[in-house]
């Protein structure tokens, strides 16, 4: 049930993808294309089926999954960029700045961000504009500078502070680097629909956390074949994570209890959320 619905959302937004960036020529359009396959699609699920809880039609919900997956893939293509994380496999394939160079990687980044909200803008998107101007800006805060970016620069500093960060300060910084992306995909139905978010909200910020958790914990036990991308290299960074200041076993039950907590928040919608349920599981129970 829940692997029928994963793989269901996978394809539609790939399909959604696919659809919308076909207009794109040359380079850095196949650029793109190339950093938009594979991935577990965790945030474009969220969307999907956050959308289906309220009826949402599909095509505004795959549009919607899309632009997330496009930003995803942005900051994924900037992430392992040599000034940042310096990584030369993602998705199991040679990352942009490796298979191109670096300023096809910048680039691809860029028109990625862009054509995201290109997305949104679009009619087709959501009818109300209102309701796309809601999506824009929320989307537009979840990324930038007290969103993804924000996260992504703390963690970066981190690599070279004097003293390691304090738990509290690594909670900070998920919250930023990948909580706020997938907060805005656990509510995106719920904006669409125009109704409240509170449930949503409460399930995706407790969900994105047990992400990260999961991310610093695959890190150190996960196998990189499987992972589609380098591993042990937080500790070799000399980075603080949820797993140095917890240890694995400290980690795995912090990760357990935001399941619950994701779950329960839950609750209001009955069995009508169980698949949205049963990603909180899969999220901590993931090899990739
Ligand atoms: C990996 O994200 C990078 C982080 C934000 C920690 P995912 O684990 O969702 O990567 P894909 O999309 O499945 O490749
Ligand atoms: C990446 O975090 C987060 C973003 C791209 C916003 P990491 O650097 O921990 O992700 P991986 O481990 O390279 O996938
Ligand atoms: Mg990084
Ligand atoms: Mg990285
Ligand atoms: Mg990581």
């Amino acid at each position: 049930m829940f692997e029928s619905a994963l793989r269901d959302a996978q394809e539609r937004v790939q399909t959604c993808l696919d659809t919308t960036m076909s207009k794109y020529q040359g380079e850095i359009a196949e650029a793109m294309r190339y950093t938009c396959r594979g991935g577990k699609r965790v945030r474009a699920f969220l969307v999907i089926e956050g959308s289906r809880l309220f009826d949402v039609p599909k095509e505004q919900a795959d549009r919607a999954a899309a632009a997330i997956e496009a930003i995803h893939a942005y900051s994924l293509v900037h992430d392992d960029l040599p000034c940042m994380d310096d990584d030369d496999l993602r998705r199991g394939n040679p990352t942009v700045h490796v298979k191109w160079d670096e300023a096809t990687a910048v680039l691809t980044g860029d028109a990625l961000q862009t054509y995201a909200f290109e997305l949104l803008s679009d009619s087709n998107t959501a009818p109300d504009a209102s309701v796309r101007i809601e999506l824009i800006t929320t989307l537009a805060k979840a990324s930038g500078a007290e969103g993804m970016v924000l996260g992504q620069a703390l963690d970066i500093a981190a690599e070279t502070a004097r003293t390691s960060l304090t738990l509290e300060e690594i909670t900070h910084l998920q919250a930023g680097k990948t909580g706020a992306l997938i907060e805005w995909a656990g509510q995106a139905g719920a904006i669409l629909a125009n109704t409240n978010r509170d449930p949503l909200r409460q399930y995706a910020r407790a969900l994105g956390l047990a992400f990260q958790i999961a991310d610093d914990i695959l890190d150190v036990t996960g196998d990189a074949d499987k992972a589609g991308k380098r591993l042990q290299k937080d500790e070799a960074a000399g980075k603080a994570t949820f797993v140095s200041h917890l240890g694995l076993t400290g980690a795995r039950q912090r990760a357990s209890d935001l399941v619950e907590e994701a779950r329960a928040a839950l609750a209001v919608y009955g069995d009508n959320a169980d698949s949205l349920k049963s990603l909180a599981e899969f999220v901590i129970n993931r090899d990739m």
